[in-house]
Parts: structure tokens; C-alpha cells; sequence
């Protein structure tokens, strides 16, 4: 799946990257969104695959496209060629970075073999993200300066060397309030937790952790990023307050004080992570425009083969007139 399935997952999501930035700045989140998932969900349709939805735009009254449960691909066939894969897609990721022109938008999916990745509802999750180095060591249940003292001391700084990445929301005040009295860096995004989670993966993003309560579908995404590149995620779903919302993420089997780590939100074998950058960011740059063409700059991921890829792409629109620049 992942040999037959990886480049095929990079042209979905540079086509839906490229749709949405036709539109950046432009002030019209939602617009943005449809374009990626318009894009997404029609480059879909050639992938040789009996593709399910498991997280994406939501249920199936409420989404389009995309919705969870919907078939992707072109199906089962009849020589077993084509590979049953769950997937997860956030065809914008950061919809008010893409209207805002703000950094960091990208467009992203992980797909496993079927069974691959927990269907979480979309609620929030607390989440703690850290890199290689600190994997194993940290729990979500610790005191903020003893995290930040035990990732510093993975990575062989000091507290003061390390930056955490946190959403700007009120509800963060209180820890960021703690991270500033341990003494740590504070990167505040305005939206984005997943791409900074991927980036809290990689060495020489200058991130070095993500803490706080984001979307848990994001959270999914990021466990199929962080198993690939070896990082760890710690995610508690967060007590929705709407009843009928509790109860349907409980029938869905989701346990609210249970800590789910990197392997229980992506249990799969088989992984394929996909992210395009639609605005610029730490990680992947953004859709680039010029005369006869788009450039964008991809990342793809594979458990199973262990693969990191950083792919630049070219895309020419009309013709034989064109030059390429390095
Ligand atoms: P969208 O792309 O759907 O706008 O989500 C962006 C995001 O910032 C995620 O990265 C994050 O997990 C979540 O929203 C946080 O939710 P909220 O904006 O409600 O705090």
C-alpha cells in the first residue's frame, strides 16, 4: 500500500494545496476550505483504491464531501489489486491561515491499511507533543516545569533554549502562564496545531513541543505524522458540556479519561502521511506562483518502508515556452 499509494497521495493533496491558494488572503475561510476539498475529493477518484473516509468535513448531512464514511478512490477490483485503506483528510488545515496569507496552512491525509486510525469524533483534545529525543519520557498528567525539564534535558539544553508551540485561545492562559514562569520559549499560533506537531518531530524547526487542547481529528493526523518520524503524541479527549455530543463520542467507544498515545490514535502497520504547504511555514513552503506554472513543497511519510520525503514539485500549466529555475 505504501510503495503503490504514496505519489498518488502527494499529487491529492498538491491538487488540493493548489486550489485553496488560488485564494489566500482573500478573507473567505470557508471558501478556501471547499476549494481543498473540491480538489481533494476529485484527484481521489483516479487513486487506485477502495478508500474510506473516517475523519474528515463530518457526518454525512452536514458535509458535501469528504464526509466520514464516504468511498474514496476507485474502488475494490477484482484481481485484489487495489488496496482497502481508512483515510483521514484535512484538506486545509489552518482554513484562517490560508484567508489570513498567515504561515503554516497546509493541506494533509494519513492513510493505513483499514482499522489503521482511531475514529475520533470531532471534539477537542489535550494534547502534548514532543520529538524523538523525548519520547517515552513525558506524561500529560505532569507538572508543566517538570515536561519542559525533562524534554530540555532530552535534547541537552536548557529550559530557556526550548520553544513550546501553544493556540492563541483563553483557554491556555494558565499554562501559558506556566511554561513562562518555567522559563521556556512560547511560540503562539493563531491556528495549526497539527503542522506543528509534525514540526516538533523534525530537528531545526526551532520547535521543539506542542501543549494544549486542539481539534482531535488533528490529533489523529498528527499520530500518523509523529509514528513515522518517531515522536510521541499524548492526547485526553476533552468532556464535551453538549449532552447528545457526549453520548455519541461515548457510543463510538471513546473513553474520556483514557490518555491516548501515538500508537492507539494510529494503531495501522501501513502508514502513508501526506502534507502539502499552502502557506509558507516552518516545515514546507507555500504554493508559489510564476509565469506558466505553481511550485509547491510536499512532505511524505511511510511507516512501514520508513521513508521521509521532501518533495518539490513543478507544476507546468501550458507549454513548451516554459523555463524552470532551480
Ligand atoms: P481549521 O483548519 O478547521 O480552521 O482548524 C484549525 C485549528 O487551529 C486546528 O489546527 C486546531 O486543532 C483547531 O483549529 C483548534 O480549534 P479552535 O479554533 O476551536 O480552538
Amino acid at each position: 500500500m505504501e510503495h503503490t499509494l504514496s505519489l498518488e497521495f502527494l499529487r491529492v493533496v498538491e491538487e488540493a494545496a493548489l486550489a485553496c491558494a488560488t485564494s489566500i488572503g482573500h478573507g473567505r475561510r470557508k471558501h478556501s476550505d471547499k476549494l481543498a476539498v473540491e480538489a481533494m475529493r476529485k484527484a481521489m477518484e483516479t487513486v487506485r483504491m477502495d478508500g474510506t473516509i473516517v475523519i474528515g468535513e463530518g457526518e454525512r448531512d452536514e458535509a458535501p464531501m469528504l464526509y466520514i464514511g464516504e468511498k474514496v478512490g476507485m474502488g475494490a477490483d477484482l484481481d485484489g489489486d487495489h488496496p482497502a485503506v481508512d483515510i483521514a483528510v484535512d484538506p486545509l488545515e489552518g482554513t484562517n491561515l490560508c484567508a489570513t496569507g498567515a504561515s503554516n496552512a497546509i493541506a494533509v491525509l494519513a492513510a493505513t491499511e483499514k482499522g489503521g486510525l482511531l475514529h475520533a469524533p470531532d471534539l477537542y483534545m489535550e494534547k502534548l507533543v514532543v520529538g524523538p529525543a523525548a519520547k517515552g519520557k513525558v506524561s500529560l498528567d505532569a507538572p508543566v516545569q517538570e515536561t519542559l525539564d525533562i524534554i530540555a534535558k532530552s535534547l541537552d539544553r536548557q529550559v530557556s533554549e526550548i520553544t513550546v508551540s501553544v493556540l492563541d485561545r483563553d483557554r491556555h492562559a494558565q499554562l501559558i502562564a506556566d511554561i513562562r514562569k518555567a522559563g521556556a520559549r512560547i511560540q503562539l499560533i493563531g491556528d495549526g496545531d497539527l503542522s506543528a506537531a509534525i514540526s516538533a518531530a523534525v530537528s531545526g524547526t526551532g520547535i521543539h513541543a506542542v501543549m494544549g487542547t486542539g481539534g482531535a481529528p488533528e490529533g489523529v493526523l498528527s499520530a500518523a505524522a509523529l509514528k513515522c518520524l518517531n515522536g510521541e503524541i499524548l492526547g485526553r479527549l476533552k468532556v464535551d458540556t453538549n449532552t447528545a455530543s457526549r453520548e455519541k463520542a461515548e457510543a463510538m467507544g471513546v473513553d474520556f479519561n483514557r490518555i491516548y498515545r501515538t500508537d492507539d490514535l494510529c494503531p495501522g502497520k501501513q502508514v502513508v502521511f501526506a502534507a502539502c504547504g499552502v502557506t509558507h511555514g516552518n516545515l514546507l513552503q507555500g504554493v508559489r506562483h510564476f509565469g506558466h506554472g505553481s511550485r509547491t513543497s510536499s512532505l511524505i511519510l511511510t511507516y512501514g518502508s520508513r521513508q521521509v520525503r521532501f518533495i518539490d514539485t513543478v507544476h507546468i500549466k501550458d507549454g513548451e515556452t516554459v523555463t524552470v529555475r532551480f
